[in-house]
């Protein structure tokens, strides 16, 4: 089986509007394992690195500080393609033109308030769990009801 891991946050507007359990369990209904977690308030200089490929965009500034204005639940979710279906099940970067049943478009619809991250390749899951989890915080474990899942 090809597995893969990605990097999923629970946004402060997120945690604060009480989503992290319905956002989870998301995930595992879906079959996904979770294999980190914590609550985090990073600072600015981590949110600026996790979005610098975003630096010199007008609202960067805006969404910094929304970031850094609580804590954020950080995650890595492992499973099959969990890069690409962990997208489709946060929905579309706009919750107003995110399709109906995912997060975005049941809990948001403001693009600068918009509950949830997720790492949108591969090779950008991997950066963004090295920057936010380490190695030591990622458990490897094995759910009896795999076999089940695939
Ligand atoms: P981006 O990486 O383009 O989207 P995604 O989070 O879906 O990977 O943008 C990062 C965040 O920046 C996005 O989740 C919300 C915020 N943002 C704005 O506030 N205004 C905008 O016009 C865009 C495109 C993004």
């Amino acid at each position: 089986m090809t597995s893969e891991q990605t990097f999923i946050a629970i946004k402060p507007d997120g945690v604060q509007r009480g989503l992290v359990g319905d956002i989870i369990s998301r995930f595992e209904k879906r079959g996904y394992k979770l294999v980190a977690i914590k609550m985090v308030t990073p600072g600015k200089a981590h949110l600026e690195k996790h979005y610098e490929d975003l630096k010199d965009k007008p609202f960067f500034p805006g969404l910094v500080s929304y970031m850094n204005s609580g804590p954020i639940a950080a995650m890595v979710w492992e499973g099959r393609e969990v890069v690409k279906v962990g997208r489709l099940i946060l929905g579309a970067t706009n919750p107003l033109a995110s399709a109906p049943g995912t997060i975005r478009f049941d809990y948001a619809i403001d693009v600068g308030r918009n509950v949830c991250h997720g790492s949108d390749a591969v090779d950008s899951a991997k950066k963004e769990i090295k920057l936010w989890f380490k190695d030591d915080e990622i458990t490897n474990w094995t759910s009896a009801q795999q076999s089940w899942v695939y």
